[in-house]
């Protein structure tokens, strides 16, 4: 059960994006909730924050098992957010883009148990945020990502880049299914 979002969001009066689209509950981000909820990881780190949809889901679900450190990076969050912002003790924005804020967040975290890719989905972007998670997430930990069919060119032809990662790992078989994206443990 979520706790009220008041809790994360002063003064949205129920209108945050986690309480507008409760319903779509085969989203992604409240399926990675119960990831969240069943590995109880101390840090994670998720890159795109834009509304903070997800990021509500996350939060809450750490404010209610009493568990875990969000640091979220994202060089420009929406409107919406900079109207209300979330201001949570488990939360810490970092705002700027995954190239350089990941390094910032392993400095001061010093670990990571879990982590989601869901910020630019170019290839390039995409591989260079999964070998950093491959290197930093610690064995046992869980590496998300959204939108793992995602083409930035060509609607028809995805870039990849999840796949190749996986390959490259060599964890195919690890893969499971969040809607649109996908998950493993790291062995
Ligand atoms: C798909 S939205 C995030 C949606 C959010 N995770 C959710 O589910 O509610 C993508 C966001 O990524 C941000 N972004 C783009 N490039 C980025 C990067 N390299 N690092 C972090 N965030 C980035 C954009 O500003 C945008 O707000």
């Amino acid at each position: 059960m979520l706790p009220n979002t008041d809790q994360i969001r002063v003064g949205v009066n129920g209108n945050s994006p986690l309480k507008r689209f409760l319903n779509h509950n085969d989203h992604y981000q409240s399926l990675l909730a119960n990831v969240i909820r069943s590995i109880k990881p101390q840090v994670m780190i998720e890159t795109g924050v834009e509304s903070g949809y997800s990021t509500e889901h996350f939060i809450a679900t750490m404010h209610d098992i009493g568990v875990g450190h969000l640091y979220s990076c994202d060089p420009k969050p929406s409107v919406f957010y900079e109207a209300y912002p979330i201001n949570h003790p488990r939360f810490t924005l970092i705002r700027e883009a995954s190239w350089t804020a990941l390094d910032k967040i392993f400095k001061e975290a010093g670990r990571v148990d879990m982590f989601l890719h869901d910020s630019d989905h170019s290839y390039n972007c995409q591989t260079f945020e999964y070998e950093w998670a491959w290197t930093h997430v610690r064995s046992g930990g869980i590496i998300a990502s959204d939108d793992v069919g995602w083409s930035d060119t060509t609607p028809d032809k995805p870039h990849h880049a999840w796949d190749l990662f996986c390959e490259r790992r060599g964890v195919t078989s690890l893969r499971q299914k969040i809607n649109n994206g996908e998950y493993f443990k790291k062995p």
